[in-house]
């Protein structure tokens, strides 16, 4: 199975949205989720990552299209969108698998075999770190400490925790993906969670009733979109 795509690409350009204008790539339950999540913070461009992950969580990486409607909601051109995502290791600028295998070869997970666990998942999927299979069902990364280094050597899948992992373990792992056993587990690449959160939004209308008539940041002009 041959790679077809790097999961991190050279340019950074080349995955700018072209032309200019008005932007509408989220469905109209993504963009309440957007419009409420602007409305926890004083200032719009404050939700910038937040809206980075909650578009990940639907389409499984940052589209540029999506970049560019995040540019929109909260006032900033789309390069700086790509520039604070193309920063974090956990916001994919480009097209990833449906499961990010990202394998630890870190001090504790180098000094139990992380690098030799890489090398065989180099092979069992047929890619190298940092590319993507032709299918988009595999994206390899090497990782640096996941902080489970008491499962060494692990791996993450989609954020999830996985090891001691060895050859034949790795191997039942990628075997249960692949046929979906364990989608109880492992929810599609982007969410990081299945429970959604409402203690901030509780918190920022609280406030915002509190405040009403006040000049507290839950009223300042740049937070509600
Ligand atoms: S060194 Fe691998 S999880 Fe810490």
């Amino acid at each position: 199975m041959a790679p077809t795509t790097s999961a991190r690409g050279p340019d950074e350009h080349s995955r700018m949205p072209a032309g200019s204008g008005s932007v509408q790539h989220f469905d109209s339950e993504t963009r309440r989720k957007a419009e409420e999540l602007i409305s926890v913070y004083p200032e719009k461009r404050s939700a910038l990552l937040p809206l980075c992950h909650l578009a990940q969580s639907v389409d499984g990486w940052l589209c540029p299209d999506a970049m560019r409607e995040i540019a929109e909601l909260v006032g900033v051109l789309p390069a700086e969108v790509l520039g604070t995502a193309s920063f974090y290791d956990l916001l994919h600028t480009e097209k990833v698998g449906h499961h990010v295998v990202s394998v630890c070869t870190n001090i504790a997970c180098l000094l139990r075999g992380g690098e030799e666990l890489l090398a065989h998942a180099e092979s069992t999927l047929g890619i190298s770190p940092g590319s993507t299979d032709a299918e988009h069902a595999f994206t390899l990364e090497e990782a640096e400490c996941l902080a489970a280094c008491d499962r060494a050597p692990c791996a993450q899948v989609n954020g999830r925790f996985f090891g001691p992992l060895d050859p034949g373990t790795f191997d039942a792992l990628i075997d249960d993906l692949r046929k979906g056993a364990l989608d109880d587990v492992v929810p599609p690449h982007g969410v990081i969670s299945r429970v959604a959160r409402d203690v901030g939004l509780e918190a920022s209308s609280a406030n915002e009733r509190e405040g009403a008539g006040s000049s507290d940041i839950g009223s300042g002009s740049g937070g509600r979109g």
